[in-house]
């Protein structure tokens, strides 16, 4: 067991300005503004919460269905700008000046892209007013889903195309990593590169090394969603290093799912000790009963990390981040010296 961490160190962690990199929009709404929501509109959706209000679900694939169960009350762009505001609440409640968001159209109009646009802009509305109350900044990264086909796929890789800009920054893929495999989604992220976009796939969270190999050699990604299980295979470590990949590692997440039995069994330091640039986010936090300044204590506890260190995983994400550089350079003076 670990000593309890004093109350002077946790003032110091939850007071740090932080930044986030992978974080699912519908994975961040509070259990209680889904419920408030389904209520609204008179949808029983009962089942998806324990009695304590929180999500229920029992592993990977149960967690994914209750995920779709609890965006499915979500209907109007009206609902996502209220879905905006609840989430950007809370990230701010952690010091987070910076995110960046997966924004799935399958679930905003099911993939059209006039459809897609009128969500998109009450997203981006909410969120500018939230920038402007709260100091946090958000930035969108469309998500196809990998269990939804690369047909599907295609259709959210177009939303991305025609409405990359100043919001949208980048194209992705989330889902069950054991369907398929990243070069299915080729065409979408070739798609997406030719209209700018940044990429990066969520890969090597629950399959081995060669699935970061190929989101890197087939999906030309810069960046990889978790990435963790690489660490089994040093020649994959290797091309991480080569490439300058940046891997957005939410150990909280894999921890509650099972990936690794406990945080010391984590590989986050082995990466750093690789020299492999690695930042901290929390996937979907309700869901994983966690938060960025729990992330952070938990880090310091397991790992021994400082302060610096946690400095070091901020500057990470606002280095790896998809933002423009003017709004870079803005956010990085926001961070001490
Ligand atoms: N969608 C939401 N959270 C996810 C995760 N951890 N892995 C893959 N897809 C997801
Ligand atoms: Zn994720």
């Amino acid at each position: 067991m670990n000593e309890p961490m004093n109350e002077e160190l946790q003032q110091a962690i939850c007071d740090l300005p932080k930044a986030e990199l992978h974080l699912h929009f519908e994975g961040a709404a509070p259990p209680a503004f889904i419920r408030g929501m389904a209520q609204e509109k008179n949808i029983d959706i009962a089942k998806i919460f324990n009695e304590d209000g929180s999500y229920a679900y029992q592993g990977f694939e149960h967690f994914l269905s209750v995920y779709e169960a609890a965006t499915s009350v979500l209907k109007t762009p009206e609902d996502f700008a209220r879905l905006t505001r609840a989430v950007l609440e809370e990230t701010a409640t952690q010091n987070v000046i910076y995110a960046e968001t997966f924004l799935s159209p399958d679930f905003c109009g099911g993939g059209d892209v006039a459809a897609w646009r009128e969500y998109l802009q009450a997203i981006e509305e909410e969120a500018a007013r939230c920038e402007s109350e709260m100091g946090i900044t958000l930035k969108g990264v469309i998500t196809c889903i990998r269990h939804f086909g690369p047909e599907k796929a295609k259709a959210v890789a177009l939303c991305a195309a025609e409405t990359q800009g100043d919001f949208i920054r980048g194209f992705g893929m989330a889902g069950a990593e054991d369907m398929g495999k990243q070069s299915d989604f080729a065409y979408s992220f070739d798609m997406a590169r030719e209209a700018e976009l940044h990429l990066t796939s969520h890969a090597c969270e629950w399959r081995g090394p060669s699935e970061a190999r190929d989101a890197i050699m087939d999906l030309g990604v810069e960046r990889i969603g978790h990435g963790v299980r690489a660490i089994q295979d040093s020649s994959v470590v290797d091309l991480m290093l080569e490439r300058d990949i940046t891997l957005e590692v939410c150990p909280g997440s894999n921890v509650f799912l099972g990936v690794y039995p406990h945080l010391k069994n984590h590989p986050i330091q082995a990466f750093r000790d690789a020299g492999v640039k690695v930042t901290v986010s929390t996937d979907d936090p309700p869901f994983f009963h966690t938060t960025m300044n729990k992330e952070f204590q938990d880090l310091v506890q397991v790992f021994g990390w400082g302060i610096e260190d946690l400095n070091e995983m901020t500057r990470n994400a606002l280095n790896a981040a998809f933002c423009d550089e003017t709004t870079r350079d803005t956010l990085m003076k926001r961070l001490p010296e």
